[in-house]
């Protein structure tokens, strides 16, 4: 079979771009830190979201240390605020550090984004989501609810303050136990 040289061209630049769709896929899945929320965070009874001492973490939430190098924060999202991070009580963690945010609704389905970073969640009643991120820069980055929620969905957002690491002080009495 003759195929002609003009023909082996378009057939090796159509091979070309083959090879880069799939790089760039094979990139986007594994290169760019994408990570999916699985389950990993488990189950928890909604309407006990916010009872005392039932030790889940989210009757007390915030920040609590596990070590030097990672924190967890416990957060519960309801209409239409987040506690902590809406207001004057942002989620303060330092950076450069392993920080696992571990997000539930007493309510509705809400959502966890933080503004350029690439955490980003669904937070179902019912369910905790858990995403666990680095922050190398410092700085005050926005915190968004994505899913409509209700009727001031729009104004149900926060803020995380990224502290450097020699500026950040711990508060003891957020610990859990
Ligand atoms: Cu909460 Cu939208």
């Amino acid at each position: 079979m003759q195929v002609h040289n003009f023909e082996k061209v378009w057939l090796g630049a159509a091979l070309l771009l083959i090879v880069g769709f799939i790089a760039t896929i094979a990139y986007g899945t594994v290169g760019a830190g994408v990570q999916m929320v699985d389950d990993s965070g488990g189950e928890i009874d909604p309407q006990a979201v916010q009872q005392s001492n039932t030790g889940t973490g989210f009757d007390d939430p915030g920040v609590v240390k596990q070590n030097d190098s990672h924190y967890v924060v416990y957060v519960v999202a309801q209409q239409f605020q987040f506690s902590p991070g809406t207001g004057d009580n942002p989620i303060r963690i330092p950076a450069d550090t392993r920080v696992t945010f571990r997000v539930t609704s007493a309510d509705v389905t809400h959502g966890f984004s933080i503004v350029e970073t690439n955490i980003n969640t669904m937070v179902i009643p019912g369910q905790v989501s858990e995403v666990t991120a680095r922050f190398d820069n410092p700085g005050t980055y926005g915190l968004v609810c994505h899913e409509y929620c209700g009727a001031a969905h729009h104004e149900m957002g926060g803020s995380v303050e990224v502290v450097p690491q020699s500026e950040y002080t711990y508060n003891e009495t957020e610990v859990q136990n």
